[in-house]
């Protein structure tokens, strides 16, 4: 064995990388795909662009290394949290995969509270119901799409459609089912008791494992439609924010990281179970067998700023092609020149509704204060700055639950920005790091598959063994002090609008 492969299904693209055993990137390829939004608050994706994604991806990965497919160790897989996915019999997709930050289950996330009990589903699922979770998407489909549900033979979670198109198997592992509100998250298994209740029958779901089991080998079409060699392993893998902590070496108490991605996340693990009872970050199962992770997640961090690259930027984009280079390294070079505050703007990141720390389908995105003297870079900046309010709310929330916020690392493409990590040092009042090389889920979960194929013995040791760290940046005092007001109004402007945001999705 010289290599191993990950392969992550993410919301704006699939990464494939192939990695030799000390983590270095040979080769890697990304394929993008759309997304649909047929409703204000929906959010779509086709499950065959994965797949086909995956495969191409993985065809040209295997090109551009000349690597010898038989000499690929094991193949892990990441992928966007908490997606539906409905097959029929004969395993082909009934309907578009209704995605984590889609929103319409407000009335089944009261279905769940009423069926389960508001005190016993926390109990056993460590979470009070959320919409962007899976359960409530089933039951949207149970309700409003009978005809579906009734031909519905699995349910899958994103990357493990992938896993039964490379293997035939149906299977899951617990860091990704743990966010889709079925699992009993204390003893990492299905709950028969939600099930039940919920009326969702046990053979729909996929067997359980842990993410660095073997789940199953590359069969003759997959290898045929890859390039893979058939046998090749496929281990559990892991939700794409479980295996960026595998990726970048967050397996043990006490080490953080926030993730700057079309979501924004801040996770860290625990050696125990611990519930924020009000909801504002979620308890899940983390990629480490045995282990439990505390996880916030903010719907719109990236996907803000892609919405304003696309919608406002118009200019920035003509810029960048004509200079070949980077529009968001354009666009973080005007914020720079934005004073702190983004001369009196404030934006809310709730283009997609909101999970944390504001469990809410219906809050919807703000700029507030915004004046004739404001241009687009104060919108840049305010975007920034707003993504970074929020993180510094959901750090507020750990903090609060006795976690230590010591060590903390910054990952995920928005990572690449110094503006956006010095914001949140400043923010954070803590060191933020980058890795030498941050490679994310798919480093992550190639490192599973390499404790499944033995070339590890655990994924404790395999990033100890591979993941270096770069020089943290400080927090500046002075910033600190000077975003503390905004912040603090930022904090209040969600509860003074609450209602309002429920009024105008009442309208
Ligand atoms: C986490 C979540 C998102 C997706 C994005 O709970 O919903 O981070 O996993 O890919």
């Amino acid at each position: 064995m010289k290599y191993l492969l990950g392969i992550d299904i993410g919301t704006s693209g699939t990464k494939v990388a192939l990695y030799s055993l000390d983590a270095t990137a040979v080769a890697s390829k990304t394929i993008e795909y759309p997304l649909s939004q047929p409703k204000n608050g929906w959010a779509e994706q086709d499950p065959l662009d994965w797949w086909n994604a995956a495969a191409e991806g993985t065809r040209a990965v295997l090109a551009k290394s000349g690597a010898d497919p038989k000499d690929i160790g094991g193949v892990g897989l990441s992928g966007q949290m908490h997606g539906l996915v409905m097959l029929d019999a004969d395993g082909n997709p009934l309907r578009p995969s209704i995605i984590w930050c889609d929103q319409r289950t407000s009335e089944e996330v009261n279905d769940l509270n009423r069926l389960i009990g508001d005190r016993r589903i926390i109990e056993i699922t460590a979470n009070p119901p959320m919409t962007g979770f899976t359960a409530a998407k089933i039951l949207w489909v149970k309700k409003n799409e009978p005809q579906i549900y009734e031909k519905c033979a699995h349910i899958l979670l994103p990357k493990d459609y992938i896993r039964y198109k490379l293997t035939g198997e149906f299977a899951t592992e617990a860091s990704d089912a743990s966010g889709m509100q079925l699992m009993d998250v204390p003893s990492r298994n299905w709950s028969d008791e939600v099930l039940s209740k919920l009326g969702i029958d046990r053979s729909l779901l996929g067997s359980m494992h842990e993410s660095p089991d073997v789940t199953g080998q590359v069969h003759r079409q997959a290898s045929l439609e890859t390039g893979l060699a058939e046998g090749t392993i496929v281990v559990g893998g892991a939700g794409d924010n479980p295996a960026a902590a595998a990726g970048t070496g967050v397996v043990s108490e006490s080490k953080a990281f926030t993730s700057l991605g079309s979501s924004a996340v801040v996770y860290a693990v625990s050696d125990k179970v611990s519930i924020d009872m009000k909801g504002r970050v979620h308890t899940l199962c983390a990629s480490v067998p045995g282990k439990w992770t505390f996880m916030s997640c903010t719907q719109g961090a990236g996907l803000s700023l892609q919405w304003l690259k696309s919608n406002v930027c118009v200019p920035e984009i003509n810029e960048a092609a004509e200079k070949n280079i980077d529009v968001y390294k354009l666009m973080d070079s005007l914020a720079a020149d934005v004073p702190i505050g983004a001369d009196k703007l404030l934006f809310l990141p709730y283009l997609m509704g909101e999970r944390s720390p504001h469990p809410d389908p219906f809050c919807r995105g703000v700029f507030f204060g915004l004046s004739a003297k404001h241009k687009r870079e104060n919108l840049i900046r305010a975007v920034l700055e707003g993504v970074a309010y929020s993180q510094r709310e959901c750090v507020d929330v750990f903090r609060e639950m006795g976690v230590q916020i010591n060590d903390m690392i910054v990952t995920g493409g928005g990572g690449r920005s110094r503006l956006w990590r010095q914001m949140l040092a400043d923010l954070y009042n803590a060191p933020v790091s980058v890795l030498a090389s941050d490679e994310g889920p798919a480093l992550g979960v190639a490192l599973l598959a390499g404790v499944g194929a033995g070339a590890y013995s655990s994924i404790e040791e395999a990033c100890s063994a591979v993941i270096k760290k770069e020089k943290a940046i400080s927090p500046n005092p002075e910033a600190s002090l000077a975003y503390e007001p905004y912040y603090r109004l930022y904090s209040k402007l969600y509860l003074s609008m609450k209602d309002d945001f429920k009024a105008l999705a009442s309208i």
